[in-house]
């Protein structure tokens, strides 16, 4: 069964806050979740493997701990994973980049694909899935679907808010994958949009409506 972690960093706690608020605008909403996305991947990369590395400072030699395993890919969900990008690539600079582009049938709530692009060796790595809202989980199951079918195996998910359902949801369809959030929020409501929530976090992003 996945695991969900669920940060309460008061850090964290207060930055999303100002994201929730209705007020305010594209440039801080931007801002705070580039921040958050920053401040979340301290966590959710804490149990990645280190190993020793003999080193020669201006004084000696020592060994010291670096980063080991399999490398790094972050693959964030078009398009609002893309404000989750530029915060994780400040403190992992070598992770390569895929987008895998979905977006929700207003309708049916199904996820529809319209774009897949991944490292060549996306196989090769422990892959962060970005997407700051986990609401019927559709589309994040979706997209850890396409990336399990082109056989990749060790997978994340980063999400700023989740709903119980959309966690259910993972939990069903990859328990192999953990989940990491910023906040566990109350529930959907009939649109399927998460309630206290943030709204409609790609027109957030990009100011589209
Ligand atoms: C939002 C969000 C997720 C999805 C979550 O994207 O960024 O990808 O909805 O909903 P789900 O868990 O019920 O699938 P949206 O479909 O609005 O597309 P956009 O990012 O292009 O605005
Ligand atoms: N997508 C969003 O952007 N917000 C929600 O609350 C649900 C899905």
């Amino acid at each position: 069964m996945s695991k969900v972690y669920v940060f309460d960093h008061p850090l964290i706690q207060h930055k999303l806050s100002i994201m929730r608020q209705k007020e305010t605008g594209t440039k801080q909403f931007r801002e705070l979740l580039d921040e958050i996305a920053m401040l979340m991947v301290y966590e959710v990369s804490r149990d990645l493997p280190v190993e020793p590395v003999e080193i020669e400072t201006p004084i000696q030699k020592t060994t010291v701990n670096m980063l080991a395993g399999k490398p790094i890919g972050i693959i964030p969900i078009l398009r609002a994973g893309l404000g989750m990008v530029d915060g994780i690539t400040n403190l992992i600079p070598n992770a390569k980049i895929g987008h895998i582009g979905l977006y929700r049938d207003p309708e049916t709530l199904q996820p529809v694909e319209y774009y897949c692009k991944l490292p060549e060796d996306a196989t090769e790595r422990e892959l962060f899935v970005l997407d700051p809202m986990l609401a019927t989980g559709g589309s994040a199951s979706a997209a850890i679907g396409f990336l399990k079918a082109r056989g990749c195996t060790h997978i994340r998910l980063v999400n700023l808010i989740a709903a119980p359902e959309g966690v259910e949801r993972i939990q069903k369809d990859h328990p192999d994958v953990n989940i990491y959030v910023a906040a566990m929020d109350e529930r959907l409501n009939d649109h399927g949009y998460i309630i206290p929530g943030l709204g409609d976090a790609g027109d957030r992003l990009f100011g589209t409506k």
